[in-house]
């Protein structure tokens, strides 16, 4: 009786070893990454700081070795979109925050096309949850014609307001963007974008009648533009398809979207050559070959059926 018992024991034994072995290994399993992507608002609303938990073993750390140097900042990026009231307004706004917010360190400057600030973007902006500024610039009547260039004056507020804010201090890194609310942005653009050190280019999806236009790179410079419309453009290349920085905004100070002579599609050919040249510029996206911006447009809505009067009992923002 006693031998049997030891016997099953004695067989046991080793089984019940490995089991404990297997499943300590099980829980163990692989470690999750420490490495933060620092280009991403850790949190909703999150407004760049990415906080880590402790890394493992880091209390430890000895004595006599000094402490890592804090992380270069983030540059910012600026943000500068002209916006205009239409039925599709709340939507694209809607859309593009859903993008902003997820950025880290970005200050969105909303300039709405309008003699004042409207109730509708003023509630929006007040819960964007990102940092936002919000400016009105009205566009003239005469230039409100199709076949003339859209949103001069709304972003010229918007480069006046980052002159006048950075007039005094000395820059802080910083990129600007035009940043149309109709369009549709990758995260990794802002990645991209973030290291431009005068001015970057890349590719734009769906603009200029075809699939994309994009700057022709050649050993790391850009050497010309595939594109099927205007070839004869100084800078081929959309508005969503640059990004300049602050430095370069500030020691050009003059340098403005003008009116005067401008037709659609020369806008960003006339304010890049204020301030940078073909052979200067910077290619991101894997030297211009990843298209991370889409140059989409909201079909114009269907309002055949909304009534003349206002006919429901309650009143209701779109
Ligand atoms: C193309 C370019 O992508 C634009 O950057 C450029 O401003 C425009 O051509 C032009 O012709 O000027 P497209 O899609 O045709 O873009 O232009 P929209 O998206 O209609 O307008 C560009 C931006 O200006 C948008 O953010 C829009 O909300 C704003 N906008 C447009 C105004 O603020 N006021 C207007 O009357 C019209
Ligand atoms: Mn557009």
């Amino acid at each position: 009786m006693k031998s049997a018992l030891f016997h099953r024991v004695f067989i046991l034994l080793p089984w019940i070893l490995i089991v404990i072995l297997m499943l300590d290994v099980d829980t163990r399993g692989p470690a999750p990454p420490l490495t933060p992507r620092p280009d991403f608002a850790p949190h909703p609303g999150g407004r760049g700081g990415v906080r880590l938990p402790p890394r493992r073993g880091a209390q430890k750390r000895s004595a006599s070795r000094p402490p890592p140097p804090p992380p270069e900042p983030l540059p910012t990026i600026y943000a500068i979109t002209p916006t205009y009231s239409r039925p599709v307004q709340k939507a694209e706004l809607t859309r593009l925050a859903n993008t902003l917010r997820q950025v880290a360190q970005l200050h969105w400057i909303l300039v709405e096309d309008a003699a004042a600030r409207s109730e509708l973007v003023s509630r929006f902006v007040a819960r964007a949850g990102l940092p936002c500024t919000h400016l009105h610039v009205p566009t003239p009547r005469r230039y409100k014609r199709p076949g003339l260039p859209r949103a001069t004056e709304q972003r010229n507020a918007g480069l006046a307001w980052l002159r006048q804010r950075h007039q005094h201090q000395r820059a802080q890194p910083g990129v600007l963007f035009f940043a149309d609310d109709d369009n549709t942005y990758s995260l990794e653009l802002f990645q991209e974008m973030r290291t431009t050190r005068k001015v970057s280019v890349w590719p734009v999806g769906l603009v200029g009648g075809r699939r994309y236009e994009r700057p022709l790179v050649e050993n790391g410079r850009v050497v010309g533009w595939y594109t099927g419309w205007r070839a004869d453009r100084p800078f081929a290349i959309d508005m969503a398809g640059f990004a300049v920085s602050l430095q370069v905004i500030l020691s050009n100070p003059k340098a403005v979207f003008k009116r005067r002579g401008s037709q659609p599609g020369m806008q960003e050919s006339d304010f890049l050559k204020q301030i940078t040249t073909v052979e200067e510029l910077e290619p991101k996206a894997n030297n211009c070959t990843k298209v991370l911006v889409w140059h989409t447009r909201t079909e114009k809505v269907n309002l055949a059926n909304e009534p003349k009067y206002h006919l429901d009992t309650v009143k209701i923002e779109v």
